[in-house]
């Protein structure tokens, strides 16, 4: 087994650093954590109740968590991807109340009472929701990472009617991207669902 090495350089800089930390008065460190304290303010966290995927739950969680790290982080349901984590690549899209959201610009406490679904929660149990086996059919995807939020999205675009022709089914799915370009099969799976 290869033993990691450290290199002399970077041993001198951090036992540097250490030696330079002990010598700091403690009256000035408690100083520095004063300063610190006024501006990093201290978390703040909220109960809060919502369904997910047909399942209630009860959470503890800070003001600052969205929706997409809620999902991924406290409930283990990692089937929304984090891809930009800007709300540029629709990776993360679920459904919140029925409408299609970004959820990795979406805080958790504006969730509050509401019921969220996301791709684990699309299938009846063994079952394919028809987006999904028309993705499957169609060929509307390759590495994957896209596909949730697009099946998400997608199931939402034929929900609202937006797919009266091919540009306007690409136009009502602009937002979410595919790095794959399995646009083609997204769009002929959207078409086969609308009908
Ligand atoms: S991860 Fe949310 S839009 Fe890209
Ligand atoms: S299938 Fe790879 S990013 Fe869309």
């Amino acid at each position: 087994m290869k033993i990691p090495s450290i290199s002399r350089r970077k041993f001198l800089m951090t036992s540097g650093l250490l030696v330079f930390w002990a010598a700091i008065p403690v009256h000035v460190k408690a100083a520095g954590e004063k300063v610190r304290n006024l501006f990093v303010k201290p978390k703040k966290v909220l109960p809060l109740k919502m369904k997910v995927n047909g399942q209630n739950y009860d959470l503890n969680l800070d003001t600052r968590t969205t929706v997409l790290d809620m999902l991924r982080e406290n409930l283990d349901l990692t089937g929304s991807k984090k891809g930009c984590d800007h709300g540029q690549c629709g990776a993360c899209t679920v459904h919140i109340d029925g409408e299609r959201v970004l959820s990795c610009l979406t805080l958790a406490c504006t969730a509050q009472q509401k019921e969220i679904t996301t791709i684990e929660g699309l299938a009846n149990g063994e079952n394919l929701h028809p987006m999904q086996k028309a993705f499957i059919e169609c060929d509307g995807f390759q590495c994957g990472y896209c596909t949730p939020g697009q099946i998400m999205s997608a199931v939402a675009c034929v929900k609202e009617g937006h797919t009266g022709s091919v540009e306007e089914i690409k136009e009502f799915m602009s937002g979410n991207l595919c790095r794959c370009g399995a646009y083609n099969g997204i769009v002929e799976s959207i078409q086969k669902v609308a009908g």
